[in-house]
């Protein structure tokens, strides 16, 4: 166990995690309403939580938006001038904007997007690199009631375009490209190739950023430059019922179409807002350095919309860890004297192997708190992590949440003794298990499923347009053969998290990983189905089954299991062309590691491939129970 410093637990929010774990599990409700009430709305809830299974509402009754609570109340005290964004391109353009410069450029896209016709409850698919318009986008839509739905740059057309059709979006905002290292990446032409067949389209807004060349359609195409120029730097916030939609976000799950899960205005803000300011101990002379792309939940919650509610100055940079150089995240930290520091594992582990003469160079004595999410941290990463970079100083955070949970669920707080490799406890309000098939509790250092046994406020909302996939993925879970019809009792409550964990005996949380068809690669959420999909679209091939494979920086790796067509020759050709394709498909985030072309795949009776024990083959573990297995 690792102990924080007297002083740290002295000047933290929380200085007994215990004392008020205890006391806000009592009264849940009167918890969270006391926090909500910290925020403004236009008008009080009725009912700060009702239960109708499976849904959760929260603030029930209850008017806000949380753009208001993001920006407009902050325009007449000292916090406009203040600085919310230092953003810092790849090729060290810096672009600086106080809270009131962004309110007005937020503003004048909102009139633009109401000058195009859009409405409250219209849907915008956002496509944008991590540049400021990226955030001004969001919070442009969010001001006036448009649900976004922003799809990672990285997205290939494929993915782009199914995430457009189910979104039902009627507007595009995009760049016409992005650096990345020495390439250009001509992001527009992905979305002319994603939109040419769906007429559902009516515009397109494009943000300049590389300067390259683009073909524009007249009449569907706007620059943004030009959609802004004309409007008004006021422009009125829409009053938005705590339950209505602030975004779809896609994640993938254990089939082949990922799923929107929607979020809040009203519970969302809640979560966002206490998580942020406890956990990193947020002060208002923070300079908050989160290294995700707003293309992730992590960004949404705190990029976004976390980092504003607290009204402080968030730091972006443009481009990758080791570009230019493998010392560029350290000199920013330096450069912008940043105070808390947010990353993934993966790239924790991938700057450890360079060695530590990158960070040696730079003054890093600026930072007080570092955090981590996405993925488990291996001891080793969370030593170096907290040693090298935080000079033992530093309470390293190791958050466990998800896509889902919209806020940090399992948490260090500054003030708690930690254990590398542990997200430690549950947050306030938050009761976290390990049970088995049957949802009993399993013993000390067991694994488990990892549940959720309290509602908390920003709990998504549904799957868009999927109620069922919502019900059989969180609370009808086939792994648990409980949670069916656990109608109208809080005390029945239990979300399936898809993770398998173990608690100790001093109930800190170790999560294993998932235990469902998800893989992590780089901490990035990928579908096995998903995968396999995208192989089995090439003509050569039969049938594909996909795992994911421990690697040592990226936490896991792709390995696809390959059924040729009669007549296919399996050469190395051919697996090239293979790769090729799923990074067409869905992008390079997803290019396999490694493939093997076989004649048969475990399969049960019933035709489903066994990918469970695939694994357990590759790994030379135990193959478990076989019992289905189609001999
Ligand atoms: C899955 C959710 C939540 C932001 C980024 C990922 C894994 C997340 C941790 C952590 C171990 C973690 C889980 C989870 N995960 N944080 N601190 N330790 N695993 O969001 O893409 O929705 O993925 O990421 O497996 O279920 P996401």
């Amino acid at each position: 166990m690792i102990f924080p410093s007297e002083k740290t637990i002295e000047e933290s929010y929380v200085p007994d995690y215990e004392k008020l774990y205890a006391q806000v599990k009592e009264d849940p409700e009167a918890f969270w309403a006391n926090i909500a009430k910290e925020l403004s709305w236009f008008k009080l809830w009725n009912k700060v939580i009702a239960w109708d299974y499976p849904y959760a509402r929260w603030f029930v009754g209850g008017q806000t938006n949380i753009v208001y609570n993001a920006l407009d109340r902050y325009q007449k005290t000292p916090i406009a001038d203040k600085l919310a964004y230092i953003w810092e391109g790849q090729d060290g353009t810096v672009r600086k904007y106080t809270y009131r410069q962004l309110n007005e450029e937020v503003c004048r896209l909102a009139n633009g997007l109401k000058s195009l016709g859009l409405k409250k409850g219209d849907k915008v698919s956002i496509y944008l690199p991590r540049i400021m318009e990226q955030i001004i986008a969001m919070l442009a839509c969010a001001k006036i009631g448009l649900v976004h739905s922003v799809v990672f740059s990285g997205f290939s057309i494929e993915a782009l375009k199914n995430r457009i059709i189910d979104a039902e979006a009627k507007t595009v905002i995009c760049a016409d490209g992005y650096p990345y290292k020495d390439k250009v990446i001509e992001c527009k032409k992905n979305v002319d190739e994603a939109i040419k067949d769906l007429p559902q389209v009516e515009h397109v807004i494009i943000a300049k950023r590389a300067g390259n060349q683009i073909t524009t359609n007249p009449g569907r195409d706007i620059w943004w430059d030009e959609l802004i120029t004309k409007q008004d730097t006021i422009c009125s916030t829409e009053i938005m019922e705590a339950t209505d939609p602030l975004f779809i976000l896609y994640t993938s799950g254990s089939t082949g179409k990922p799923k929107g899960v929607i979020h809040s205005h009203g519970g969302y803000q809640v979560g966002t807002y206490l998580t942020l300011k406890w956990v990193f101990d947020i002060r208002s002379d923070d300079i908050w350095f989160c290294t995700a792309d707003a293309g992730w939940i992590t960004g949404h919650s705190y990029i976004v919309y976390g980092p504003l509610l607290n009204g402080i100055t968030t730091f972006v940079y443009e481009s990758v860890p080791d570009y230019p150089d493998r010392g560029k995240w350290w000199s920013l930290v330096e450069k912008y004297k940043v105070t808390k520091f947010y990353t993934a594992p993966t790239a924790i582990r991938s700057l450890m192997r360079y060695g530590d003469e990158w960070p040696k160079k730079y003054d890093l004595s600026s930072l007080k708190i570092l955090g981590s999410v996405g993925e488990p941290i291996n001891p080793e990463a969370w030593l170096w992590y907290y040693k090298t970079i935080g000079r033992e100083q530093c309470p390293l955070i190791d958050t466990w949440w998800q896509t889902e949970t919209g806020m940090f669920m399992l948490t260090p707080l500054p003030s708690s003794p930690l254990k590398p490799g542990s997200c430690n406890k549950p947050f306030f309000g938050v009761e976290a298990d390990v049970v088995d098939a049957n949802g009993k509790p399993v013993p000390v250092d067991t694994q488990g499923y990892l549940v959720i046994k309290t509602p908390w406020p920003s709990m998504l909302m549904d799957v868009y347009k999927n109620p069922k996939k919502y019900l059989e993925t969180y609370f009808e879970n086939e792994a648990l053969n409980i949670n069916k019809n656990n109608e109208a009792s809080f005390s029945n409550f239990l979300y399936f998290t898809g993770d398998s964990a173990k608690k100790d005996k001093d109930g800190y949380f170790w999560i294993v990983g998932r235990n469902d068809d998800v893989i992590k690669v780089s901490g990035h959420r990928l579908g096995s189905a998903e995968l396999e999909s995208a192989f089995v679209a090439h003509p050569a091939v039969a049938e594909a089954a996909v795992i994911g494979k421990p690697h040592e920086i990226k936490g896991e790796s792709i390995k696809a299991f390959v059924i040729l067509k009669h007549g296919q020759q399996p050469t190395d050709t051919l697996k090239e062309e293979l790769k090729k394709q799923v990074r067409t498909l869905i992008g390079p985030i997803a290019t396999p590691d490694e493939i093997v072309f076989i004649d048969k795949l475990p399969k049960t009776r019933s035709g489903k491939i066994m990918r469970r024990v695939l694994k357990a083959q590759e790994l030379g573990q135990p193959l478990g129970d076989t019992s289905t297995l189609e001999q």
